[in-house]
């Protein structure tokens, strides 16, 4: 080790010590000495690593990496390399309007510029909240330079009234609630804040927990490092392990393209699967895969990973939340029980220098009421379902929040089992929804599905979590708690809905949504994975032919451009020009002056 450290060169050298071009070397030197680092540190040769900070006050969910950026920088200093903090375009999930998930691409493409542009030989990419996790491992794979995830954490777990209540899944029930008349106003706020008893991210399996999940399966983060809540002393110990590890990564020249492969993807969704994963997942990973240059489709989320059990116990699909979870053994424990089950690709390469097998080879289930076997799981076949039919080329549907209920009522039909034919009701977006919905000229039923369109990346913009609608207030005084809905939006990880969602191509751009008329019949395959309007393909190409694309007034620059070049969530939403950029960390951009 000692002979590879003193041979490399890295590529930050060629700001800070070139003695081929003085005049810029001495440029770089001085601005950067002048407050932050000596002379002798800039050109010992050593490492420089980056630490994307994605916490601040507008960020809560990763908060905590401001207080963790003490012991991610002694662990870089321990091992030898020489830490740089930067900002990176916050993504709050639950502050930004009209939706976190239009900066995801935003602060993708800031975080690719400052890692080509900045003197960087590495990077700790902090993760957390829902987008962040994606937007992180976009970059790393853009860039190719060495990388690895540390996330904050979910929070404890929230109690009210002596019962747990976790993140999203407090905020759908209270509306339920308060929509019923069974509590107030007061009660509604104080249990949603119940839920949130401490630093960290979401602490259900929503999309934070899952996509950190993702970004450990995928070979990504130190093992273990996703479950652990975030006050935990664990925490602070991963926080100092990662800052360690990525000195190494960088002297070994360990890239994301070394770890994440189209095996390591496989991984990720059987994790996803017995997980309980978040409907996210699917469009986040295939933009991650998209920027790597990993051939996936949205169609390998049933293939790869339909048939995978159901093994943790955690909501919204279970009962438990963070805490339990981390107890349990967390992400290495539900990957050994894959792995055993011949489930898990165990050669897969990992940020830790080693396999998956090698990192799992001792982990295990503490607890078999959160993390299950794989053959006493809590539901089989817990994957998602992908339909496809005259309405869209893609959905997901994801099964582990089948309720009984949900089936007794939609699915299991003597006779039909999986079929369901019934009358739709369309929303032109979330404010007609609520304008409408319990308006009793639409004639809703327990019977009817209800549709919500351009709500998709154009047409909200960023796609929204929407289509997890809520019944009219009668139907839910009547005791059924979820129609069937489907949308070209997405709904929350947190969701416990068995939506159809993430509908690609979306309405605005002219998907099979935009041509769907209130009263007509639609009839849902999910033995066949269909889901088709009941319309003559005659009249079916008049609605076509009549249909103009609805007028969309952005509200800021970004919103045009992203509007411009954005794609399909069933092609992970990207920017579509920006998936032609591939590793270029080796393209060094020119001096600046
Ligand atoms: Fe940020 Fe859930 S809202 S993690
Ligand atoms: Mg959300």
């Amino acid at each position: 080790m000692a002979n590879t450290r003193a041979n490399k060169r890295f590529r930050s050298q060629e700001w800070f010590d070139n003695p081929n071009n003085p005049g810029m070397t001495a440029l770089y030197l001085e601005r950067y000495q002048n407050q932050t680092h000596t002379r002798a540190e800039l050109q010992s040769g050593k490492p420089i690593i980056g630490i994307a900070q994605t916490g601040s006050d507008l960020a809560p969910c990763n908060k905590i990496h401001v207080f963790l950026m003490d012991r991610i920088k002694a662990g870089i200093r321990d091992a030898g390399g020489i830490p740089m903090e930067f900002p990176v375009h916050p993504i709050q999930e639950t502050g930004k309007r009209p939706t976190a998930a239009l900066d995801r691409n935003l602060t993708y493409l800031g975080l690719v510029e400052v890692m080509h542009g900045y003197p960087l030989d590495a990077v700790v990419l902090t993760t957390g909240c829902d987008k962040t996790t994606p937007a992180m491992l976009m970059g790393a794979a853009t860039m190719d330079l060495p990388a690895i995830t540390l996330n904050g954490g979910p929070m404890l777990d929230g109690w009210f009234k002596g019962k747990r209540v976790g993140s999203g899944g407090v905020i759908w029930e209270g509306r339920r609630l308060l929509a019923e008349g069974k509590i107030d106003y007061d009660e509604f706020i104080d249990r949603a804040c119940a839920s949130a008893p401490s630093l960290g991210h979401c602490n259900t399996m929503g999309t934070a927990s899952t996509m950190n999940a993702m970004a450990e399966a995928l070979g990504m983060s130190l093992t273990g490092c996703s479950a652990i809540p975030a006050p935990f002393r664990e925490r602070m110990e991963m926080a100092y392990e990662t800052g360690k590890r990525i000195v190494a990564m960088a002297y070994e020249d360990l890239k994301p393209s070394d770890i994440m492969t189209r095996e390591a993807f496989e991984n990720a969704i059987v994790v996803n699967s017995a997980i309980g994963g978040s409907t996210n997942a699917p469009p986040h990973l295939q933009a991650v895969a998209r920027h790597m240059g990993v051939e996936l489709n949205v169609k390998d989320w049933q293939t790869v990973g339909y048939d995978v059990p159901l093994m943790v116990n955690m909501q919204p699909a279970g009962a438990y939340l963070g805490e339990s979870f981390h107890r349990a053994g967390g992400v290495p424990a539900v990957m050994a029980e894959l792995a055993k089950a011949g489930r898990i690709h165990g050669g897969c390469m990992t940020v830790t220098g080693r396999t998956m097998a090698e990192n799992i080879a001792d982990r295990e289930s503490f607890d078999h009421e959160v993390i299950t076997t794989f053959d006493a799981p809590m539901r089989k076949n817990a994957g998602f379902v992908v339909l496809s039919g005259n309405l869209f080329d893609s959905a997901l549907m994801k099964t582990s929040v089948i309720s009984d209920d949900f089936r007794r009522r939609y699915l299991d039909t003597p006779g039909s089992e999986g079929i369901y034919e019934a009358r739709a009701v369309v929303f032109e977006g979330p404010e007609d929804y609520h304008d409408r919905i319990n308006d009793p000229s639409l004639e809703i039923d327990d019977l009817t599905i209800l549709f919500i369109r351009n709500v998709g990346c154009v047409g909200y913009p960023g796609s929204a979590e929407v289509v997890n609608m809520q019944p009219p207030d009668h139907i839910l005084r009547g005791g059924n708690t979820h129609l069937p809905t489907v949308g070209d939006g997405r709904q929350s990880g947190t969701s416990e809905s068995p939506s159809i969602l993430n509908a690609s191509p979306e309405a605005v751009v002219g998907g099979g949504l935009a041509f769907l008329r209130t009263g007509d019949r639609v009839r849902l395959d999910l033995n066949e994975a269909t889901l088709n309007a009941l319309v003559t393909e005659e009249e079916w190409k008049e609605r076509q032919s009549e249909w103009t694309a609805p007028d969309m007034k952005h509200q800021t620059p970004w919103q045009e451009i992203y509007r411009t070049h954005v794609g399909q969530l069933g092609d992970g939403g990207c920017l579509e020009l920006a998936t032609a950029y591939q590793r270029i960390a080796r393209d060094l951009p020119r001096d600046n002056h």
